[in-house]
């Protein structure tokens, strides 16, 4: 078999089949058809690699290499929009641009997508790149994501090259579901959008369900030069095609074009001409504008993806050309917003912030700017992916709002600094300590230990209200201890000379005093609060708390825990997940820490929680190891009695083993209750069980 010829077929056919039924939504085949042929496919390109295109249906799947997302020139110019935000002015601009161009000028009306804006470059019929917005010179070459999208036609039937313009966008519902199953969560359907554009694995971006709609083609790009939009391109070009007869001829391609379409013109002409090619879309004359915009403001809840506007082109390209551009924004087009902004303000600098646990933040600092009541100043950016998504960069106009009211945030850039173009980096350093910022998921971290930034954070945690509340120990005086070198980690805290501040400016006696007894106050705090203030990452108020409720109520037991080396000792604990596991056990056996621990522990802070009288009576199965075998007439299913075992500090395993203590054993025990008496192990009926749980009860099981 000529093996190439077959894995063309076969691309071919898959293409084509997928067109059908993400496009076209009229399958041919079904999934068992479609799963053998790609199959083959598969098997193909894993024996010849070298026949295998980078076009291949096999690239829809994705791949789990990292992404480098070089930054590549485009070859035609991506200008943005300028906005109005009231229909009257949408109206005014349209009669100004009527006139100026001569009355029989048409107007085409589109939904503005809030997605991420993209741009597909095909040469040969091949899908060569896409790329991002970036500063309209240079993109992010994203190729690889955008392969995954099944609406994006990997090959086209046309020679020439091809750049295309699109939006990829994410349905609500889709946003939803996707949202309720992820731990990080997105603030809305765009961020979900442009993140998976930015996923460094292709295989996770493919698992997204992402859309897209495209509305500007640019038939044929140049190969190298300016590119010149309009009739004169050598080639012919856009020449003789309008805007309505490029976004039919970009639906032959098999691209997915929007249909919602408004097209106004005084001539009647062009009004039924517009009808021909856009059955779906409404065409009036001029004057009906404004009403269209109030309508589709108030109707845009009615499509399942959001929009943030309209857009209003105009349609010949010849007036286009005529009309030409701004620096930044076509003449002949203009987006109506729905919302107006809340606040615009620049963004001056990125402060790089680093936590105690070495995850490096970056804040925007913003031109003081009113909004709801308070100045914003400074919102965060999140991480590197957040700010490559804004496509973000310093001297840059942006729209800042504040998130439920009360957290400011940047929503978008409003326009890109012409003295500083492009996009902020973090720096490749720790701005504190110097060492090597590592990315790790969606964050930097700085990871050096001794850095003097982290050493400072994870103070000031320790000593902050939700911790070990030592009030006289704010942020300025743990600075100056600090800065002194008195006090570089917690244990310093509880063996500095304090006389040492007499004489220092701000210290009198009466201060000194002060601090020395909200110091010693602080060695009552209850264990749990002294767990959280290690500042362990991951163990915060909550996880400490976990642990204490379920026995491993003192640092002892919690250190025994962990030198078991094994994750599912902790993930038994309700609420303890795999990674919080992982990382317990990390914390609690690195020698530094347990270092730490012992200087506290010295010092006289609360390792073990104290116990209530009913806790302890609660403890009554504390030590033992139950297995439970065989039905029972009180708890079913049998997980309750597992529950009642577990409330009282016991633990209940599957198998019977040398460290099972009893057997719980209801009617028909089978093998394990043979088992369990060869090895002498107590054997507890129902009856008798429920009598040792009565013993200390609150007893709530269902009883069938
Ligand atoms: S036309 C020169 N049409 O809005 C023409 N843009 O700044 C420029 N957008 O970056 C764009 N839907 O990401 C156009 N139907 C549409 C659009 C659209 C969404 C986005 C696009 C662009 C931004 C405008």
């Amino acid at each position: 078999m000529d093996y190439r010829k077959r894995m063309e077929f076969l691309a071919g056919e898959l293409l084509r089949h997928q067109h059908l039924y993400h496009v076209l939504t009229r399958p041919e085949i079904g999934d068992a058809e479609y799963d053998r042929l790609l199959d083959e496919l598969l098997l193909l390109e894993k024996r010849f690699p070298q026949f295998a295109s980078p076009n291949s249906p096999s690239r829809r799947i994705g791949s789990d290499l990292d992404n480098a997302f070089p930054e590549r020139p485009h070859a035609v110019p991506v200008l943005s929009l300028d906005k109005l935000y009231r229909p009257e002015e949408l109206g005014q601009w349209l009669l100004k641009t009527a006139a100026a161009a001569g009355s029989s000028v048409g107007f085409a009306i589109e939904e503005k997508i809030d997605g991420a804006s993209i741009v597909l470059y095909y040469d040969r019929g091949e899908l060569q790149y896409a790329l991002t917005r970036g500063n309209g010179l240079l993109g992010n070459d994203v190729s690889d994501n955008v392969r995954t999208i099944s609406q994006v036609p990997l090959r086209i039937d046309e020679p020439s090259r091809l750049a295309v313009r699109g939006e990829i966008y994410i349905k609500r519902g889709d946003f939803e579901r996707y949202n309720s199953g992820v731990a990080e969560k997105y603030a809305n359907p765009r961020n979900l959008a442009a993140g998976s554009l930015r996923n460094l694995k292709s295989a996770l971006a493919a698992r997204v369900p992402l859309n897209i709609f495209v509305y500007e083609g640019f038939f044929p790009v140049p190969s190298s030069g300016t590119f010149r939009a309009g009739p004169d391109i050598p080639g012919g070009g856009n020449a003789g095609r309008d805007h309505l007869e490029i976004l039919q001829r970009l639906r032959e391609l098999g691209f997915r074009v929007n249909p919602h379409l408004g097209f106004f013109s005084d001539d009647e002409a062009k009004r039924r001409r517009a009808l021909q090619l856009f059955p779906d879309s409404t065409a009036a004359p001029l004057a009906a504008v404004e009403e269209y915009v109030r309508r589709q403001a108030a109707i845009r809840a009615e499509v399942p993806y959001d929009i943030d506007g309209l857009v209003v082109k105009v349609v010949e390209m010849d007036v286009r050309q005529e009309l030409g551009t701004t620096a930044h924004h076509p003449r002949w087009a203009m987006a109506y917003k729905f919302d107006s902004p809340q606040a615009q303000s620049e963004l001056l600098d990125v402060q790089v912030q680093v936590g105690r646990n070495g995850r490096v933040t970056p804040v925007a600092l913003l031109r003081p700017v009113a909004l709801s009541g308070s100045t914003v100043t400074r919102a965060t950016l999140h991480n590197q992916d957040y700010i490559d998504m804004l496509e973000l960069g310093i001297g840059d106009e942006v729209s800042i709002s504040k998130r439920g009211d009360v957290i400011p945030a940047v929503e978008e850039v409003l326009e890109k600094s012409e003295r500083h173009p492009g996009i902020y980096k973090l720096p490749g350093q720790c701005p504190f300590c110097r060492s090597p910022l590592l990315k790790e998921g969606a964050h930097h971290f700085c990871k050096n230990e001794a850095c003097p930034e982290r050493r400072r954070r994870a103070l000031i945690y320790f000593c902050a209200k939700e911790q070990m509340d030592i009030e006289t120990l704010g942020e300025k005086t743990i600075a100056f201890l600090f800065a002194k070198g008195w006090v570089q980690s917690p244990p310093d805290i509880y063996s500095f000379d304090a006389s040492l501040l007499a004489g220092e400016e701000g210290f009198k006696e009466k201060k000194i005093a002060r601090i020395r007894a909200s110091i010693e106050l602080s060695k009552s705090r209850p264990f749990a609060r002294v767990l959280a203030a290690l500042g362990f990452e991951g163990v915060a108020a909550a996880v400490a708390g976990d642990l204490i409720a379920h026995g491993l109520d003192t640092i002892d037991k919690i250190i025994a825990a962990a030198q078991k080396n094994d994750w599912q000792v902790f993930a038994a604990i309700e609420g303890i997940g795999e990674t919080t596991a992982r990382l317990l056990i990390g914390h609690f056996s690195k020698p530094e820490n347990l270092q730490l621990i012992a200087r506290l522990k010295a010092a006289g802070l609360k390792f073990a929680a104290e116990k209530t009288e009913s806790e302890r009576l609660n403890d009554s199965f504390a030590g033992q190891v139950w297995v439970i075998t065989g039905s029972f007439a009180k708890f079913i299913p049998r997980s309750l009695a597992a529950e009642e075992i577990e409330k009282r500090g016991g633990r209940v395993s599957e198998n019977v083993s040398s460290r099972t203590t009893h057997l719980l054993a209801g009617t028909s025990p089978g093998s394990k209750l043979a088992k369990a008496q060869k090895l002498g192990i107590v054997i507890v009926d129902e009856s008798e069980f429920l009598a040792r749980v009565h013993k200390n009860s609150s007893l709530r099981f269902v009883a069938k």
